[in-house]
């Protein structure tokens, strides 16, 4: 990872967009061309009073109220389902001061998207065990990788900040094809090129048994309950390498999608648990509806 230092005090402000050094890389056509390329991106830090929310399935919800009295309004950061969320909506919020980083599924095919038709038939698995009409991708075909650069320009399009690009841990899965680590390292260096290149961010969603091989890579970390599957510590390079990891627990269970705020024992639990120490947590239900509870 190139960090330039002189844009340290700007790092240090990490809610700052700001111009860093892009990896360079050799252009086969003119490799005489010296001139530095900068990109400019989002680059966020670790920071314990930023609040994220990840609202997939209803968007920024305005006048939510959590139950420890803080609103939507005061969610920094924005987790919002790339199709799903407008132009104007990313927008306004940024109008606002807060970012948005748009989720999008890299490593699974989910039928009822727009692009769904161009996914060669060769390139889906098996089905995703819990998800009604998702199916793993071959994440090592090319026709895979140029249906999800053009979902990254349409991040860039709407002005997305990032993007948050999901299941890219198939090797922990039966995808039906013999996916490796190291497909995923491959894949998720793929996906954060491509995305620095458009001036967006890109995260590590989940693979937990990757981070060492891409923590350089990525500029965050999505973790889905760590703390339930007891494996925070694993995503501790993030915070030492000054990324944040933004971390979602379902203390409810996968059925339980209500409005009520869990216990005082269950947010102890969830909110202080020692190998998350650094990340932001968040509770919600499974289904990324509107209801929240900050730690
Ligand atoms: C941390 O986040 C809060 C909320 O967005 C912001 O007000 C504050 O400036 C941030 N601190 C740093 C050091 O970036
Ligand atoms: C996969 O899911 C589809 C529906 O999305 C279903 O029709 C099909 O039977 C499933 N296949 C297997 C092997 O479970």
């Amino acid at each position: 990872m190139f960090t330039p230092t002189p844009l340290l005090p700007l790092i240090l402000l990490g809610l700052t967009p700001l111009t860093s050094g892009a990896p360079t890389t050799a252009s086969s056509s003119d490799d005489c061309d010296l001139s530095p390329r900068a990109a400019t991106y989002w680059q966020p830090k670790p920071n314990s009073t930023l609040r994220w929310d990840y609202s997939l399935a209803q968007g920024p919800t305005t006048g939510f109220k959590a139950s420890d009295g803080s609103s939507s309004s005061t969610v920094d950061v924005w987790g919002l389902d790339l199709f799903d969320t407008s132009k104007e909506t990313i927008a306004a919020l940024q109008k606002q001061g807060k970012k948005v980083v748009c989720y999008f599924s890299a490593g699974s095919y989910e039928e009822w998207r727009s692009d769904a038709s161009s996914f060669p038939k060769s390139t889906l698995g098996n089905n995703l065990s819990g998800w009604a009409g998702e199916r793993w991708l071959d994440v090592r075909a090319s026709s895979v990788r140029s249906i999800m650069t053009k979902r990254i320009a349409l991040a860039a399009s709407k002005g997305c900040n990032a993007v948050d690009p999901d299941n890219v841990d198939g090797y922990n899965n039966k995808p039906g094809f013999p996916l490796t680590q190291t497909d995923a390292v491959n894949y998720v260096t793929f996906l954060a090129d491509q995305a620095h290149a458009k001036g967006l961010a890109s995260g590590l969603k989940n693979g937990a048994e990757i981070v060492s091989r891409v923590v350089g890579k990525v500029d965050y970390a999505v973790n889905e309950q760590c703390v339930e599957y007891g494996e925070c510590a694993s995503w501790q390079p993030f915070i030492k390498a000054g990324k944040p990891v933004f971390h979602v627990e379902y203390p409810k269970g996968d059925d339980v999608n209500n409005n009520k705020a869990v216990s005082a024992a269950t947010k102890k639990k969830v909110c202080q648990n020692a190998g998350a120490k650094g990340f932001n947590t968040i509770i919600k239900n499974m289904n990324l509806d509107g209801w929240i509870q900050f730690c």
